[in-house]
């Protein structure tokens, strides 16, 4: 027994680490109420073990256990509404919960049945009166989604009597893991993971404990989810071996009993690399017949698999272009395989060839015309279990892009779009960006196809074109980590996107006020902190990264995380600015540019074709103008650059501020409290970062300064290079925006302990913030003290390659700056600052600068 209560004991402890995300069913402030009107039975009926009417009972005694603290019985019912095994009805079992599919109600309940509102697939019925529940689907799983959703309701503490009839808006719910069976040593990776190893492979197999791909099924089921592809789009041919299948079915078996279906990513290669055939030119029997036999070996495994995704001609994936063949023939191949079992190819128009673009040879060049310019013409040759999959700009996931045109252009073939939970190009995780807003914007957006309303959200429901498939693939990098995706507020983003592809509809502040509710508390206090840094948080990164539709202006041929607006242009990846000494923008009009804006209807190409009438948040995204053109606003786009660098930065200062206000609230526990309150600090300071590399980067190119005199100007900072080095020398940083002053200095050999030094002697007495930045390389793990006078103000470690999910770079650049903070030290005049870095392994405990302002004025430099 002893042993039993300490279990439960730790059991308890750990139960913060984020594992439970918005399932913890914590115990709410007032359960009485509740209470005193809850059933004490839960009745299932016909509920097999292992499927979802059976896991929505099992999940309703846990949940109301858990949140009100009673536990239920639950009551058996076979499919003529008997008690299962011979046993009596619960003693209860009028005032019920009772939950099962309509079909299996109406069983036993005819004439009730026959009053039900008629629901979707997918959806479910959910009625809570005078102390009885009623919660039906539409099938096995709606019931479970009825199930959760009460949950979600009873764990905000909404107990009252109500009635709900809820369809999903489209049938497509699916996520997109990029999950590698093993990358270069055992782990298998996620790419673009930032929160660690694959959940479901390793060492080039399915791992044997699949407890977390059970776990998170049961995730994506509480929001209404219905489908993972399990493996990277950019496919290993190893996946469709037998050893491999026979792994990716017990995955299967671990999600079925949450209605969540297995889907697979393919290599359009596979006959040949694979198979031993000498083509796999989709027109050619022998490579249909070949993934036909694929095809059945793995519904033989898993009957009720959803079916393949497969990304192809683009970036070096295999396609059926290499055949001359098209497009279409390509996924046709795979849908007639598919199509005896039922199941579906998503096949995605992220197309294109990275080695035909080359800005300097033309103007018109343009990477995001691919789609359109690809598809064009294929409209109705595609069979009818095809849905194309298509990413919700036109390039690549950036911080702002206009809706895809190719939405407006497909009418006949299905289509789905692709948003990234994993935020590759926003922050790795590592920054606060709440992204519903932004998800939303794109849904809403009215493509005016045929001059009539054409908003994105219902041409991939199929309403607007009267299509039965479509919907949402939302790419989602979770892994071993106990928060999932590296970061707790992260987290908001998936339970986002699992309740928008329900219902677009819901609002931003909704869904997180819900998220807050079961992730934290109910708290006013922490429903106000969370919501405002969340909705102020993607307006934040966007005004601190890239402005005007310019895009995320990270280093794109490294980890897709630091500035480095330079790497935007030059290369082969058509993620161009065509920046120069007075211009910048893409110039995609029809009339002197891409053509691109042409791609959208008539209505909204007209707009986009002239600046005047483009947003001017996507104005660089259409157009090319001169640093000084004057925006809607009033400012030029210089000035917008800086002013909203500045703001953006600024913004993100106040996440750590308003953050600790929340410690000791309910919810807050000290674990989750520490892991944010550590992301936030890191934030703020790369958003300084972010903020001066911009803006130093185009200050430099165009030669006009800041109207504010802002850049450039660092009252309060003491450059490194300016201190007195003592086995430290300068070192000039690349790209040279990515260091106060383009340097910073590095120990003079990697075991050569390194000391700057200053006197102050400018400075009055007085509390002071101390900021010093640096440099955290993935290639060893510095340590730095700080001093002044005689006193140890801190000790801080390069370690943050563990810390951080984010992209790891060997490099001194904007991937790697980071700042460390120490609040109110005192300091007098005179005094000498003194940090003595260490190097290790390969990291030569690099320094940039320090800055020192006079702590609460509200100054940040
Ligand atoms: C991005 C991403 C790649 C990914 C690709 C895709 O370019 O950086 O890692 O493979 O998108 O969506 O296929």
């Amino acid at each position: 027994m002893k042993s039993l209560l300490l279990l439960a004991a730790i059991g308890l402890a750990a139960a913060e680490d984020g594992l439970a995300a918005w399932l913890r069913y914590a115990r709410i402030d007032n359960p009485k109420t509740c209470l005193a009107k809850l059933p004490s039975t839960i009745i299932t009926l016909n509920a097999t073990k292992g499927l979802p009417v059976y896991t929505a009972g099992e999940e309703l005694g846990k949940g109301i256990d858990g949140i009100l603290g009673k536990r239920l019985e639950i009551d058996e019912r076979d499919e003529n509404g008997k008690p299962r095994g011979g046993k009596k009805p619960a003693k209860d079992s009028n005032n019920a919960i009772t939950v099962g599919t309509v079909a299996a109600y109406a069983k036993a309940n005819p004439k009730e049945a026959a009053k039900l509102p008629k629901l979707g697939d997918d959806g479910y019925y959910l009625s809570v009166s005078r102390g009885k529940a009623l919660i039906l689907g539409q099938n096995e799983r709606g019931t479970l989604y009825g199930a959760f959703r009460w949950l979600q309701l009873l764990g905000q503490g909404n107990c009252s009597d109500f009635t709900l009839a809820s369809t999903p808006d489209a049938p497509i719910r699916w996520v997109n893991q990029w999950d590698n069976l093993q990358d270069g040593g055992t782990h298998g990776s996620v790419e673009r993971g930032y929160g660690g190893d694959s959940i479901f492979f390793w060492d080039g197999y399915v791992r044997p404990d699949l407890t977390r791909a059970r776990l998170y099924a049961r995730l994506l089921a509480s929001i209404g989810l219905n489908a993972v592809v399990v493996n990277n789009v950019n496919a290993d041919p190893r996946t469709l071996t037998p050893e491999l299948m026979d792994g990716l079915a017990r995955i299967a078996d671990e999600f079925r009993p949450y209605g969540v279906q297995l889907a697979l990513a393919l290599n359009f290669a596979s006959p040949q690399t694979l198979g031993g055939l000498d083509t796999f030119d989709p027109l050619e029997p022998s490579v249909q017949a070949w993934w036909d036999n694929i095809t059945n070996e793995l519904y033989r495994r898993i009957p009720d698999m959803a079916g393949y995704l497969v990304k192809a001609n683009s970036e070096g994936q295999p396609g059926p272009m290499t055949y001359n063949r098209t497009l279409a023939d390509g996924a046709n191949m795979f849908a007639r395989s598919l199509k005896p079992h039922g199941g579906i190819i998503l096949f995605r128009a992220f197309v294109y060839d990275h080695r035909n673009l080359n800005q300097t040879l033309s103007w018109k060049a343009d990477r995001a015309r691919a789609a359109v310019d690809y598809f064009d013409g294929l409209d109705d040759k595609f069979d009818d279990n095809v849905v194309v999959q298509i990413k919700y700009g036109p390039i690549d996931f950036q911080v702002r892009e206009p809706v895809s045109p190719l939405f407006a252009h497909l009418v006949k073939t299905p289509t789905a779009i692709e948003l990234q939970i994993t935020q590759e190009y926003l922050g790795q995780q590592a920054h606060l960006v709440y992204l519903a807003p932004m998800w939303k914007e794109l849904l809403d957006f009215d493509l005016r196809v045929d001059g009539k309303p054409s908003r994105t959200r219902d041409i991939i429901n199929g309403s607007r074109f009267n299509r039965k498939l479509g919907g949402y693939a939302g790419v989602v990098n979770v892994g071993t980590n106990t928060t999932w995706l590296g970061s707790h507020l992260a987290m908001s983003n998936l339970y986002a996107y699992g309740r928008l592809a329900w219902n677009p509809s819901e609002t931003s502040e909704g869904i997180l006020s819900e998220w807050i509710s079961l992730t934290f508390s109910s708290d006013r206090k922490v429903h106000d902190v969370i919501t405002r840094m969340s909705m102020l948080s993607w307006p934040a990164y966007e005004n601190y990264t890239g402005n005007l539709g310019i895009q995320t202006l990270t280093d794109i041929l490294l980890g897709h995380y630091g500035p480095n607006p330079a790497s935007q242009d030059g290369n082969p990846w058509g993620q161009w600015t065509r920046a120069d000494e007075d211009s910048i923008g893409m110039d995609r009009t029809v009339w002197n540019g891409t053509g691109f804006a042409g791609q959208y209807p008539p209505e909204v190409a007209e707009l986009y074709e002239h600046p005047e009438t483009t947003p001017d948040n996507l104005l660089l995204w259409f157009h090319h103008v001169p640093y000084t053109y004057v925006l809607k606003s009033g400012k030029t786009v210089i000035q917008h650059f800086y002013d909203a660098h500045y703001a953006g930065a600024e913004t993100a200062q106040t996440f750590p501020q308003l953050w600790q206000t929340l410690k000791g609230r309910k919810g807050i526990d000290k674990e989750r409290y520490e892991h944010v309150l550590f992301r936030l600090t890191y934030q703020a300071g790369h958003a300084i970062v972010w903020r001066d590399s911009i803006c130093n980067f185009y200050f430099n190119k165009s030669g006009i300064p800041d109207e504010l005199g802002r850049v450039g100007n660092y009252k309060y900072r003491i450059e490194a290079e300016a201190m007195q080095l003592d086995g430290y020398v300068p070192y000039d940083v690349s790209p040279f925006e990515a260091a106060s002053g383009t340097k910073a200095v590095v120990t003079k050999t990697n075991s050569t302990v390194g000391t700057v030094s200053a006197v102050l002697k400018d400075l009055k007495t007085g509390l002071y913030d101390v900021a010093v930045n640096y440099y955290d390389q993935a290639i060893g793990n510095s340590t730095w003290d700080l001093y002044i006078d005689r006193t140890h103000v801190g000790r801080w470690k390069g370690d943050l390659e563990y810390i951080l999910g984010r992209a790891p770079s060997p490099y001194i650049d904007g991937q790697t700056a980071a700042r460390v903070t120490f609040p109110k030290v005192q300091i007098k005049k005179g005094s000498v600052l003194k940090i003595v870095g260490r190097p290790d392994g390969e990291e030569p405990a690099p320094l940039d600068y320090v800055s020192i302002f006079p702590h609460g004025k509200g100054i940040v430099d």
